[in-house]
């Protein structure tokens, strides 16, 4: 079994690459929505949930653990490493700045992510430990997030967001030629993204990546599932009908309200 957790339904994005990858294994998913938002908590309280989500996925049989939040892999990472240490933890920030590294030819890369995960620095640190001459400009987007959970993922609304955010970041900083969608929300903005910041600029999505990321540490390990159905079970930690709903636009499939299971941290 497969452990990933986010703060709620935006890490679903992260497990349909999961699923993409990997489509023999078992995933349970912990989507902690009764606390929702961790990007604008602390770095404190944000370890703090991160641990407990741990907890309660280290009560199956995992093989490793995922965490699909940027912000929890940005501040928590270690902590929850430490909590875990039979298994492998791996976070959306390290893949996600390997990718970034690689598709920059101007070494000039812009993260959005959360205010959380900005403050953290962990996307810059992980860059510029890779390609130390980086100049990476980060930016809160936090209006994304809300658009993406309205379904507001096209259109005017969302290209002018995306634009009030990207515009003075692709203006002022020069010579920018990859951005890094850091948050687990923003894939679903895609187009609208594109649309703000025209064609010639990379854009990595760190939910992919990991996932590839993912594939390669289990077969490395030689612990991938060799064949068969996998499988995905959902759990949440408030309103399994919303998260059935919202959840079911970033997963692109279906959720039957009884397949999330609700469950207390
Ligand atoms: N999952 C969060 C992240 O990727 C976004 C939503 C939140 O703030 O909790 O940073």
């Amino acid at each position: 079994m497969i452990g990933v957790f986010d703060s709620g339904v935006g890490g679903l994005t992260v497990l349909r690459s999961l699923v993409a990858e990997l489509p023999a294994e078992q995933f349970v998913y912990l989507g902690d929505t009764a606390r929702l938002p961790y990007g604008t908590k602390s770095a404190q309280t944000v370890v703090r949930y991160a641990l407990q989500a741990t907890e309660a996925l280290a009560a199956f049989r995992l093989k490793c653990l995922v965490i699909a939040c940027n912000t929890a892999s940005a501040v928590a990472l270690p902590a929850v490493g430490e909590r875990i240490a039979s298994v492998p933890v791996i976070g959306v920030i390290e893949p996600g700045a390997e990718a970034a590294c690689a598709a920059s030819s101007s070494g000039h890369i812009a993260v959005i992510a959360t205010e959380g995960t900005v403050r953290g620095g962990a996307y810059q640190q992980a860059i510029r430990r890779r390609r130390p001459a980086a100049q990476v400009t980060a930016v809160p987007a936090p209006l994304l997030v809300a658009l993406a959970e309205e379904g507001l993922c096209e259109g005017p609304i969302a290209e002018a967001v995306a634009h009030h955010y990207l515009d003075p970041l692709f203006a002022t900083a020069g010579r920018i030629d990859t951005l890094v969608l850091g948050c687990t929300h923003f894939p679903m903005l895609g187009r609208a993204i594109r649309a703000a910041v025209g064609s010639g600029i990379g854009i990595v999505d760190s939910a992919q990546t990991t996932a590839r990321h993912v594939r390669r540490a289990l077969v490395q390990a030689g612990i991938a599932a060799a064949a068969g159905e996998g499988g995905v079970r959902l759990l949440a930690t408030d309103a399994p009908q919303r998260f059935a709903r919202i959840g079911a636009r970033f997963l692109q499939r279906p959720i039957a309200p009884e397949e999330v299971q609700l469950i207390d941290l």
